[in-house]
């Protein structure tokens, strides 16, 4: 079984998403480990009342970003990553990590990359006046939400949508999309080709 490890800041929807796919049986992995750079992230909350090693690694008790990074892989060596999951991790990864974990790293996305990178991707989309939004799940690479794409899916826009509104129902798509993304990785059934991501059949 693949070891992931689940990196997080804030409130861990999606994390709750992967664990639940994994203890209703859809996703055969484990999550040996969450990761938080913010204290009292309620992801950390969610972690323990599943049994899951939850760690806080504090960001400002490091000289520098690549003096962070060790600190965080040496928690995910520790516990054996296989594979990393951002999950509104709130941090640009570096290069020894990305190194470390080439095309081992996912994260989701709450638009339709390659449009809206970067924070506030639903709002962005909302006052673009899109018809359609979404969420994409992807590889992480050096570039900000650039990274090659697994998953998409699509969000109509109504007319009575604020960009809250709209942020939920994306949402509830991008608690699907996680899991199958991940199931995909974990079943080795992604091939990355360039920029493309092939999906192999079972
Ligand atoms: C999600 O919208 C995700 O797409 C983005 O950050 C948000 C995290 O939400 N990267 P949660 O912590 O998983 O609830």
């Amino acid at each position: 079984m693949t070891n992931i490890a689940v990196l997080v800041s804030g409130r861990g929807s999606n994390l709750q998403a992967i664990i639940d796919s994994i203890e209703d049986g859809y996703l055969k992995a484990r999550i040996s480990v969450v990761v938080s750079d913010v204290k009292n992230a309620y992801a950390l909350e969610r972690a323990k009342k599943h049994g899951i090693e939850a760690v806080f690694v504090d960001p400002d008790a490091f000289s520098s970003r690549e003096f962070y990074e060790e600190e965080v892989l040496k928690a995910l060596r520790k516990h054996n990553t296989e594979l990393i999951l951002l999950a509104g991790y709130m941090r640009i990864l570096g290069k020894n990590l990305l190194s470390a974990y080439k095309n081992r790293i996912l994260n989701i996305h709450p638009a339709l990359l390659p449009a809206f990178p970067g924070l506030h991707a639903q709002k962005q989309a909302f006052e673009h006046g899109v018809k359609v939004a979404g969420c994409t799940v992807h590889f992480v690479n050096e570039t900000l939400d650039g990274g090659a794409i697994i998953l998409q899916r699509c969000v109509e826009v109504r007319e009575d949508d604020t960009d809250e509104t709209l942020a939920d129902r994306i949402l509830e798509q991008e608690h699907k999309i996680y899991p199958e993304a991940v199931k995909l990785f974990v079943e080795n059934r992604l091939s990355i080709e360039g920029r493309k991501v092939k999906i192999l059949h079972s």
